[in-house]
């Protein structure tokens, strides 16, 4: 009696499977990618796409036009720029983010002592939540341009923040996913990620006042021109046109892509610590591992455009 052996299939280097994601080696681009050096700091890059150490800069001083339009390439290219011991004040931080456009508050999460500037003080007293891959208030016609995170106080292991690059998210997904997704919009709302800032008494005003947006799946961003995948887990609800099932399968999907390690940086945090990041361009996961030790950080935000 024979026995067959059974066959293998050939190696394959990069394959789409059924769902619709590439495996294998990912396509990692930048953009611009970047010939001229950069002149006026030290650029680390903490990865191939994503997450670049900035040296050699004072957040605190003067920010003179040609060094405000250098970190602004380095922050398109990288999509998250950090800073390390900044021992700036909160309207020094506003100060320097404001040269990127109007700062504005989250509408669900108290501010801090100072104008525009949110306070984030978990683990000791709060357990934390924002560990959900999400970009920054989708919910609204216009979410944020980007924000300027600063550590005021670090638990002495853990509480990192890791963000992924939407941009290669959306590169990494196969041509027919891309087409089926080309043109759709998806609704944001915040109750799937906020409805806890809100008691059931406000809970009908607070809908009233911030009633879901639509945005499309894939947005062209403003300043690169590049396609970024744009829905994520906290707030977009529904693909418009799609019946539930198939509107909650492939955004599952689109979710999925933001887990993808070669899309990541992930930062540990020391006090004075600055994270500034293009949050048209990447979905961010803070890491809620610190509890009950303390962890505060001070955000500003500028206010974005309509995504197109
Ligand atoms: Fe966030």
């Amino acid at each position: 009696m024979s026995i067959e052996t059974p066959s293998r299939p050939a190696l394959r280097t990069a394959t789409v499977p059924s769902d619709g994601i590439l495996e294998g080696p990912r396509i990692l681009r930048r953009s611009p990618e970047s010939s001229a050096p950069y002149e006026l700091f030290e650029l680390r890059p903490l990865g191939r796409v994503i997450g670049a150490e900035i040296h050699g800069v004072d957040l605190g001083a003067t920010l003179l036009p040609d060094l405000r339009a250098e970190l602004n390439r380095a922050l398109l290219e990288w999509k998250v720029l950090f800073f390390r011991d900044q021992r700036i004040t909160s309207a020094q931080q506003r100060e320097f983010a404001s040269h990127w456009g109007e700062l504005e508050t989250n509408p669900f999460i108290p501010v801090g002592d100072s104008d525009h500037v949110t306070r984030f003080a978990r683990g000791a007293t709060s357990p934390g939540f924002e560990n959900i891959w999400h970009t920054d208030v989708t919910f609204r016609p216009r979410p944020a341009l980007g924000s300027l995170l600063r550590l005021v106080e670090v638990p002495p292991i853990g509480g990192d923040t890791m963000w992924a690059d939407m941009a290669a998210a959306y590169d990494n997904l196969g041509d027919e996913v891309k087409e089926r997704i080309d043109g759709l919009s998806a609704v944001h709302d915040f109750i799937p990620g906020f409805v806890r800032f809100s008691g059931a008494d406000d809970l009908a005003r607070r809908q009233a006042e911030f009633p879901p947006v639509e945005h499309p799946v894939v947005r062209i961003h403003p300043e690169t021109g590049r396609r970024t995948l744009f829905v994520n887990q906290a707030f977009t609800t529904h693909i418009v046109g799609l019946d539930r099932p198939e509107s909650d399968r492939l955004l599952r999907l689109l979710f999925a892509q933001a887990h993808v390690p070669e899309f990541q940086v992930r930062f540990r945090w020391a006090e004075n610590s600055v994270a500034f990041w293009d949050n048209r361009a990447t979905q961010h996961y803070a890491i809620n591992d610190y509890h009950p030790h303390a962890r505060v950080a001070e955000r500003v935000a500028i206010a974005g455009d309509r995504p197109f």
